[in-house]
């Protein structure tokens, strides 16, 4: 654990000295996007010392060509990765003919915060410049109103003495991946143009050998003043354009510039209309004035918090945890498209490429059930949906029937290459059906599954039919030869968590055609189901094989797992972990140490099929041998550990969700944000401290508060209503916000909580 910034503010995170030694930490934690664009917290003038410079684009992609030792059939040809992208922060600082460089100049009082909720950058810092001393003021945001827009300004004051200010801001898009498997660039120039506070950069993604889509992007800036310029002029070059700007200064006195930028791709437009259209974006939003554009974004922003924020009393760290988490949560993705998903750093860094995981269905499809609109999550839906037949592509390609959804992709198409990963972390596939569920079961929306869910739930379930063998000796199904949740175990024979999520694949698959050959046959007959194959989905998941162990009464992960030298944890020397940076990946395989949530990935998606004695042994026994080292981690275990009473641990866990990335938990927040996993917080709060579940249809909560909380508050989204859950030391209060009398179950008990009422609950307090 290394917290970097030890000013803590519930709302904002604060850097209140320069950082060099960690500065790739702190450009990861001050990151910002707006689902459509993203940035690393890099600064806007030109720096010497080490920084990764990184701006992303949502759906922008380019497969670059796999890089592997010895090839295995099967292997995706490349792999997808969000290239970085136009650099359109730039903006370098002259002072009297002096650059203004922070990895040189002496730097004083140096201030950084992230506003949460406004969704604001800002930067403060005296330098000096031999001898010449400014102050510095830049703001920066990617605005939510206008998604295809960025703004800066950057004042200077000068405060010993009277000379010359030059800004140069600049656009520009040679740029290059720090994880480019040939060291290429992506990019290839298209044109670019400037005149008078006007610049343009238009470039598009290579051509590849693989026809997927080539996208170009146009960054078109405008700049603004507030003073007379001595000199303003213009250049460009291939990849690059940009405007020089020098004012007089006199001591005391600040000069600023604003920085407008419009970035538009083929996503949304024509090429030939991209740079028009951006033109047509910034004038419509400079018009209104930077004041209005902020207080535009800043109310934006307001209004996500006021259905989203959660409140916690008592409990600073975890406060500013939670609202951190939420932020970049969203600032990765709000639903507004469904072609979009949820990269595991999200537009932070670039590791995981940017590509989709089974980390949206598993881990962040809830946080947006809870608390945005049903579309939204819908949207999440659809964009598996829309990747059926490359699904089917991907599970012919190895050999078997129905679908199976990649771990790792862009457009259907698997793009990862480790076999291991790719053709054995299958349980990945079980996920999407479990988002289906979960979403119909949340939103009551069966009219999805007859329209679309169906389609992928009969194909997963073919899939699963193949994938298995009948043992005939045992007259059970197994599935051989598959990595479960746990990464730190390859390879291995019947992982539970894969075989329990299999049958219930299975048996869904079976429900859901029953009920629709009597509601909606026309998509029964859609997908060519007969009776025979649902008997057969029904047999093949009554005869699957559930590892058990009778002596230790608990589930087993896999196979051969109890085979292994067991030492817990706890008793490991400290310097040994994270064990992925201090041991050999051979010595991980062998090991009993679990990198996340595997058999307890189950008992929290079932969490209703298990009791509270199953789950409590199970999670005594799994928990001591977890390192945690999936960001994913320590949010289910914390939800598991609330449900067998266990607040201390819960609440240690939550924490190490909550603070990931602030205190860098698993030393590699250098390389981005665990985006996916900060939906991990929200889960910790909601479905364990406050025990919230919707199984069978009914809302209940089974509220829990921590020893060092006084109280913490909620609102929530649950099918036409709007709830506002509060939970003290006294006991939960209940307030129907909006829709119609609705039933909760609260501690087992049921309650209608009617329109605008509330209900208050009053209990003894857990210790
Ligand atoms: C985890 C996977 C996860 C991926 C992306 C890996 O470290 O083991 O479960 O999908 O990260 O977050």
């Amino acid at each position: 654990m290394k917290r970097l910034f030890n000013t803590i503010d519930e709302w904002k995170i604060i850097q209140d000295k320069i950082e060099f030694e960690e500065n790739r930490l702190a450009e990861s934690i001050m990151s910002i996007g707006n689902g459509y664009m993203g940035m690393r917290g890099n600064y806007e003038e030109y720096y010497s010392k080490d920084s990764h410079r990184g701006s992303y684009i949502g759906g922008v992609w380019y497969p670059d060509k796999t890089r592997v030792g010895w090839w295995k059939n099967g292997y995706p040809n490349y792999f997808g990765k969000v290239p970085n992208s136009v650099n359109f922060i730039g903006i370098d600082v002259y002072i009297n003919g002096k650059i203004l460089d922070l990895g040189k100049a002496e730097v004083k009082d140096f201030y950084r915060e992230l506003d949460m909720k406004n969704g604001t950058l800002t930067r403060k810092f005296i330098a000096n410049i031999d001898g010449y001393e400014i102050e510095a003021k830049v703001t920066r945001f990617l605005s939510i109103v206008a998604k295809e827009l960025g703004v800066i300004k950057y004042e200077i004051k000068s405060l010993n003495f009277d000379g010359e200010i030059m800004f140069c801001p600049y656009l520009d898009s040679n740029v290059k991946n720090e994880d480019s498997n040939y060291d290429e660039t992506f990019w290839v120039n298209v044109s670019t143009d400037s005149k008078n506070n006007y610049g343009n950069v238009v470039a598009k993604t290579k051509d590849n050998p693989f026809n997927t889509e080539v996208f170009t992007i146009a960054s078109v800036m405008n700049i603004r003043f507030n003073k007379e310029t001595k000199l303003n002029t213009y250049s460009n070059r291939e990849y690059y354009s940009d405007n020089t700007l020098i004012f007089d200064i006199k001591e005391s006195e600040t000069v600023a510039i604003e920085k407008y930028i419009a970035i538009t791709t083929t996503r949304d437009y024509e090429e030939n209309k991209l740079v028009e259209k951006a033109e047509y974006i910034l004038n419509k939003e400079i018009n209104k004035g930077y004041e209005t554009v902020l207080q535009e974004q800043i109310k934006a922003w307001n209004k996500r918090w006021e259905t989203s924020d959660i409140k916690i009393d008592g409990d600073d760290l975890a406060q500013q945890g939670i609202r951190y988490n939420l932020f970049q949560l969203f600032s990765t993705y709000y639903g507004d498209d469904s072609r979009l998903n949820i990269g595991p750093k999200g537009f932070t860094g670039e590791k995981y490429g940017g590509a989709t995981y089974w980390d949206t269905e598993a881990y962040c499809l809830p946080v947006y059930l809870g608390t945005t609109s049903k579309e939204v999550s819908k949207n999440l839906l659809l964009y598996r949906y829309n990747q059926l037949e490359k699904a089917k592509e991907n599970a012919q390609k190895l050999g078997l029937e129905g679908a199976l959804y990649p771990m790792v992709t862009f457009n259907g198409e698997e793009c990862h290459n480790e076999w291991e990963i790719t053709f054995e972390e299958i349980h990945r596939n079980g996920s999407i059906i479990y988002a289906i569920y979960n979403y119909t079961n949340y939103t009551g929306d069966y009219e999805y599954i007859k329209e679309y869910g169906i389609d992928v739930i009969v194909e997963v379930a073919r899939f699963w039919a193949s994938r298995v063998h009948l043992n005939k000796r045992k007259g059970l199904y197994m599935i051989h030869g598959v990595t479960g949740p746990n990464e730190y175990d390859n390879n291995v024979n019947n992982n539970w968590y894969t075989n329990y999520l299999a049958k219930w694949c299975l048996e869904y698959a079976a429900e859901n055609i029953f009920k629709l050959e009597k509601e909606c046959i026309e998509s029964v007959n859609r997908n060519n189901v007969s009776k025979e194959e649902v008997k057969m989905w029904l047999n093949i998941a009554d005869k699957m094989y559930l590892p058990y162990d009778e002596e230790l009464d608990i589930i087993v992960q896999h196979d051969d797992f109890l085979d292994k030298e067991f030492i817990k944890v706890n008793d490991l020397p400290k310097n040994n972990l994270p064990l992925n940076q201090n041991w050999s990946w051979d010595k991980i395989l062998r090991s009993c140490f679990i990198k996340q949530a595997d058999v307890l990935q189950g008992i929290y998606y079932f969490n209703d099929k298990f009791t509270f004695k199953e789950k409590k042994r199970n999670f005594e026994f799994y928990e001591s041998y977890t390192v945690h080292e999936s960001s994913l981690s320590p949010s289910i275990y914390s939800i598991i550990a609330c449900e067998i009473d266990n607040l201390d641990k819960a609440y240690e866990l939550y924490s190490r969700t909550a603070r990931l990335d602030l205190d860098n938990y698993n030393n590699d927040t250098e390389d981005g944000l665990h985006i996916t996993s900060m939906s991990g917080a929200w889960l910790s709060i909601i479905q364990g401290f406050a025990g919230m579940r919707t199984n069978n249809q009914t809302l209940s909560f089974n509220p829990k508060l921590p020893n060092k909380w006084n109280s913490y508050s909620f609102n929530i989204n649950y099918r036409e209503n709007k709830l506002k859950i509060e939970v003290n030391k006294d006991g939960i209060n209940i307030t129907n916000l909006e829709g119609n009398d609705i039933e909760v179950n609260v501690y087992d008990k049921k309650y209608i909580v009617k329109n605008n009422e509330y209900i208050a609950y009053r209990y003894v307090a857990l210790s």
